[in-house]
C-alpha cells in the first residue's frame, strides 16, 4: 500500500521535474533514523537545478524528520514568505485507502505547486528569526573540491556486490553531478587498516633497494584501479583528483621490521622509500589514473607516540626526521622528476600536532617546507584542540592548500565503533566540523571510507567506525544511504572545484552559514538550522534584495541564485 504511493511519488515528480534523472529518496526507519535505500534498480538522485529567471532561486533541504534533498524554487522580491514543509509520515494515509480520491489528489497539487503552500502558517510561537547578510564583494578561500576514499575495504565491498547496476550507483552517488559532485579522492598507497590484511607493494625480496617487484599493480590494486576507473566513467566527474598517502613501507625497511608498534624508517632506505613514492605514482598513471598529490603519509605519530593505542599499520616519522627524509629525498626525486607538478601534502595527522610539526620541520631543515604545497588535516580530536591550532599552523603555511583529509565518526572511546544507522546527530557533527573548518579557510574536504559494512568494517584490526553508506552484506543488494551522506552534499553538491568562499555573517546563532561565488558566478548559500525550532531566515543579497525562508527544525538547506 505504501509503496505504491511511493511509486505514484516519483512518478510525478520524476515527470514534472522534466528529467527522468531525478529521483526521491526511497526512505527507510532503521534504529536510529533514516535512511535512503539503494538497490540496483533504484537510487535517488538529483539534477543539478536550473535557474530560468535571474530573481529566480533553487533551494534544496534534508531534515531529521526524512526530506533528502527537497528540491524547491522561488524568486527574490515575491512572496512575503517561504515555507518549506518538513517531512510528514505517510503512515496515516497508508493504512486506509490509498484509492482515495483526496490522497491522489494532494498529491498532485503538491507536486504541482512545488512545497510551498501558500497560506501555511508556521507555528509562531516556537519560530526563531535570524537575518543572514550575503557579500559577494568580500571573498575568501578558493575550494578545491571535496571527496571520499577508495580503501581495500570500500573496494572488497564493491566487490560483493554482484550487480554492476548497484555497484555504478554507488558511484554515481557520491561523484555524478546527480549525486554529491565529489571531485577529490583519497586512496592508500598500499594496505592501510581498512583492508583485509596489512600489505605494501615489494614486501619481498627483502632489501631491494631496487624495488624490483614494483613494476606491475599488486592483486589487489588491479581491482581496485578497474573500480575506481569504472566510477570515472559512468559518474562523468569532471577532473577527478586523487591523492595518494602511505600508511607503512613493507617492514625491511622499518627499524622494528614489523607492521606496527613503534618502527621509524631505516636510514639506509630513505632514497628507496622515496622511490617507492614515485613508483606508485608512475604505476597509477601508467594503468589509467594520473595522480593529483600525495601526502608525506599517513599519521607519522601513530609509529613514534601512539604505538600503544594504534594497532595497525603505521611509519613513524618525528617532524626532524621527516624534514630530512623530504628536503634530501621526496621533495627532490619529485622535482627532478615528470612528476614535478604533482601536489605534496604535510602532516597528513591530527591538528593537534601541525604547528609543532611545521616548526620543527622548519627548524631542522627550513628548505623541506618548500617541497610541501598543502597541509592535510585529520578531524579527530578537534573538539579539544580548536581553530588556533590551524592559525598556528599558518604561520609557517602561507598561500598554501588546507584540506581535511580524514574524517569520521565512531574513533572514540565513548562513541559506538560502528554505524549508528540513519543517526542525524552524527550528521550534525560533520555540518558543524564542516562549517567551521570552511570558515577557518579549508578548501576541500576528504571524508574516510565512501561505504562500509554494517560493523563498520572489514578493518583488519577491528578499527570499526561509521561511513556516510552503509552496506549489506547479508545479501548485497542494498545499499544504505546515512544522513551524513546528505549533509556532506549539502556542501559538495552545489559548490564545484574553483568556487571562492564569500561573506555570510548571521545575526544570531540560531543559523550556522557559509556561502560561495561559483564560477559560473552563482552563489550557493549552505544554512543550517541545528535548533529544535522552526527557524524564520532573512537572506540578504547585496544585489538582489531579502528573501525569507520559514525552515523546520533540525534541517539544513542549500540555496543557489544568480
Ligand atoms: C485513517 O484515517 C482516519 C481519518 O482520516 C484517521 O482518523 C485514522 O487514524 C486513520 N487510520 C490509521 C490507522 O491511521
Ligand atoms: C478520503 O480520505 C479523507 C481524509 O483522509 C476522508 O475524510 C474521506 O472520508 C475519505 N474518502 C473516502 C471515499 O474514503
Ligand atoms: C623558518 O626558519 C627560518 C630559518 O631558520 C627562519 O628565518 C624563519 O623565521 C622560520 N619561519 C617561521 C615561520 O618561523
Ligand atoms: C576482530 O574481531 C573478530 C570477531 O570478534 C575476532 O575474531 C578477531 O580476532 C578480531 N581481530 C583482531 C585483530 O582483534
Ligand atoms: C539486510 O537485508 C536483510 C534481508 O532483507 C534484512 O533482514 C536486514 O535487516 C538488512 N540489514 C539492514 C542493516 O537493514
Ligand atoms: C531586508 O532585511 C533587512 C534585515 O531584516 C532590513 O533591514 C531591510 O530593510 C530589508 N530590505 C528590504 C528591501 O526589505
Amino acid at each position: 500500500m505504501c509503496r505504491s504511493l511511493f511509486l505514484l511519488g516519483s512518478l510525478l515528480i520524476a515527470i514534472i521535474g522534466g528529467n527522468a534523472e531525478t529521483l526521491p529518496c526511497k526512505l527507510k526507519d532503521t534504529q536510529y533514523g533514516k535512511v535512503c535505500v539503494c538497490t540496483s534498480d533504484y537510487c535517488d538522485y538529483l539534477e543539478n537545478p536550473t535557474l530560468s529567471k535571474d530573481s529566480e532561486f533553487a533551494l534544496i533541504s534534508s531534515t531529521k524528520k526524512g526530506l533528502r534533498f527537497e528540491l524547491s524554487k522561488g524568486n527574490f522580491g515575491a512572496e512575503d514568505k517561504y515555507i518549506i514543509k518538513d517531512y510528514e509520515e505517510p503512515t496515516a494515509q497508508c493504512s486506509n485507502d490509498t484509492n482515495n480520491a483526496t490522497v491522489i489528489s494532494r498529491l498532485i497539487d503538491e507536486a504541482l505547486t512545488g512545497i510551498f503552500p501558500n497560506a501555511e502558517k508556521a507555528s509562531t510561537s516556537t519560530t526563531r528569526f535570524v537575518t543572514i547578510k550575503l557579500d559577494r564583494s568580500k571573498r575568501f578561500q578558493r575550494i578545491e573540491g571535496f571527496g571520499g576514499s577508495f580503501t581495500g575495504a570500500v573496494s572488497y565491498l564493491l566487490e560483493n556486490y554482484k550487480e554492476q547496476e548497484i555497484q555504478d550507483h554507488l558511484y554515481k552517488s557520491f561523484y555524478a553531478d546527480k549525486g554529491l559532485g565529489f571531485n577529490l579522492m583519497r586512496v592508500a598507497m598500499g594496505g592501510c587498516d581498512f583492508d583485509l590484511e596489512a600489505w605494501a607493494y615489494n614486501e619481498l625480496p627483502e632489501n631491494d633497494i631496487k624495488l624490483t617487484k614494483m613494476d606491475k599493480l599488486d592483486d589487489r590494486d588491479v581491482i581496485r584501479v578497474e573500480q575506481i576507473k569504472r566510477l570515472r566513467e559512468v559518474s562523468g566527474v569532471k577532473n577527478m583528483r586523487i591523492k595518494g598517502a602511505a600508511w607503512s613501507a613493507p617492514p625491511w625497511m622499518k627499524t622494528n621490521n614489523r607492521w606496527t608498534g613503534f618502527g621509524r624508517l631505516k636510514r639506509e632506505f630513505y632514497q628507496t622509500w622515496a622511490d617507492y613514492h614515485l613508483k606508485w605514482v608512475e604505476l597509477m598513471e601508467s594503468n589509467g589514473l594520473p595522480i593529483w598529490a600525495i601526502s608525506t603519509g599517513n599519521e607519522p605519530t601513530n609509529g613514534v607516540f601512539f604505538m600503544f593505542f594504534v594497532k595497525f599499520m603505521s611509519l613513524g616519522w618525528t617532524p626532524q626526521t621527516q624534514a630530512i627524509w623530504l628536503d634530501e629525498h621526496l621533495g627532490p626525486t619529485f622535482r627532478k622528476s615528470k612528476y614535478k607538478d604533482i601536489v605534496i601534502f604535510g602532516n597528513d595527522d591530527q591538528r593537534y600536532t601541525s604547528p609543532y610539526w611545521f616548526k620543527l620541520m622548519n627548524q631542522t631543515r627550513p628548505n623541506s617546507l618548500k617541497y610541501i604545497d598543502g597541509v592535510a588535516l585529520h578531524w579527530y580530536w578537534d573538539e579539544i584542540f580548536g581553530s588556533s591550532f590551524v592559525e598556528k599552523t599558518n604561520d609557517y603555511m602561507v598561500d598554501k592548500i588546507q584540506i581535511i583529509s580524514e574524517s569520521c565518526i565512531g574513533d572514540k572511546p565513548w562513541q559506538q565503533a560502528k554505524p549508528l544507522i540513519g543517526s542525524w546527530d552524527r550528521a550534525e557533527k560533520y555540518g558543524r566540523s564542516y562549517m567551521s573548518h570552511i570558515k577557518d579557510g579549508f578548501q576541500g574536504w576528504i571524508d574516510w571510507n565512501i561505504i562500509l559494512d554494517e560493523e563498520g568494517g572489514p578493518n583488519y584490526v577491528n578499527n570499526t567506525v561509521d561511513a556516510p553508506v552503509v552496506a549489506n552484506t547479508t545479501t548485497y543488494t542494498e545499499f544504505y544511504k546515512q544522513p551524513m551522506f546528505y549533509m556532506i552534499g549539502h556542501f559538495s553538491k552545489l559548490v564545484p572545484e574553483g568556487s571562492v568562499r564569500i561573506e555570510a555573517i548571521p545575526s544570531n546563532v540560531n543559523l550556522d552559514a557559509v556561502a560561495f561565488l561559483r564560477p559560473d558566478d552563482k552563489i550557493a548559500a549552505v544554512l543550517f538550522n541545528s535548533g529544535r525550532a522552526d527557524l524564520d531566515i532573512v537572506i540578504v543579497d547585496t544585489v538582489h534584495g531579502n528573501v525569507t525562508l520559514n525552515v523546520p527544525a533540525k534541517s539544513i538547506h542549500t540555496i543557489l541564485y544568480n
